[in-house]
């Protein structure tokens, strides 16, 4: 099963220059009860901004370069590798959704009702996803969000 997770403003923006520019303590924790215990991929930008491996099983990161932070293992091909990974949570950015999303088998969506002026987007979820579950609206630092599952229709 290949799973995408994020969390997108209302303009689908996942990050400006600095990074994410919300923080939803909740939020995290239900990112981080999500990837414990999974392999998880990520991108070289998400790597960088990283200090230490997330909680989770264990952490590749999709680069052309070298992984040389403990706890990280590096992916060059992401064909091999979601031949050889059957199991994946994929936490992003921008390149890594974009790539991974055709190949996904659902998406846990994190919807934030406010403009953040991104300058980093999720890609469009078409209609070979259908959306399962829908949480209620919960609110932080004034901050409204809920949480949506899609998952891909068998045709
Ligand atoms: N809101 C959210 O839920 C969320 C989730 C995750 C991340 N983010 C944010 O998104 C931002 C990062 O997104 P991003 O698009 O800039 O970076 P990214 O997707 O994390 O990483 C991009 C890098 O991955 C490597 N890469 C991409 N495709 C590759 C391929 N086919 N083969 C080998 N390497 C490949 C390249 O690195 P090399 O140049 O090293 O080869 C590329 O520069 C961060 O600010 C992060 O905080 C937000």
């Amino acid at each position: 099963m290949i799973r995408l997770i994020v969390a997108v403003d209302n303009k689908n923006g996942i990050a400006n220059e600095n990074g994410i520019p919300w923080n939803l303590s909740s939020e995290k924790k239900y990112y981080r009860d999500k990837i414990k215990s999974a392999e998880i991929l990520m991108g070289a930008g998400v790597y960088k901004e990283l200090k230490q491996p997330a909680n989770a099983h264990k952490n590749f990161v999709l680069t052309h370069k070298f992984v040389d932070k403990p706890g990280f293992y590096k992916v060059s091909n992401t064909k091999i590798f979601f031949e050889e990974h059957k199991d994946v949570w994929v936490i992003g950015g921008q390149s890594v959704y974009d790539l991974s999303i055709e190949l996904a088998d659902e998406i846990y969506i994190t919807r934030i009702d406010q403009d953040f002026k991104c300058t980093k987007f999720f890609p469009e979820i078409d209609s070979k996803f259908q959306l399962v579950s829908r949480s209620p609206k919960f609110i932080e630092n004034n901050i409204d969000f809920y949480y949506e599952v899609y998952k891909k229709i068998d045709r």
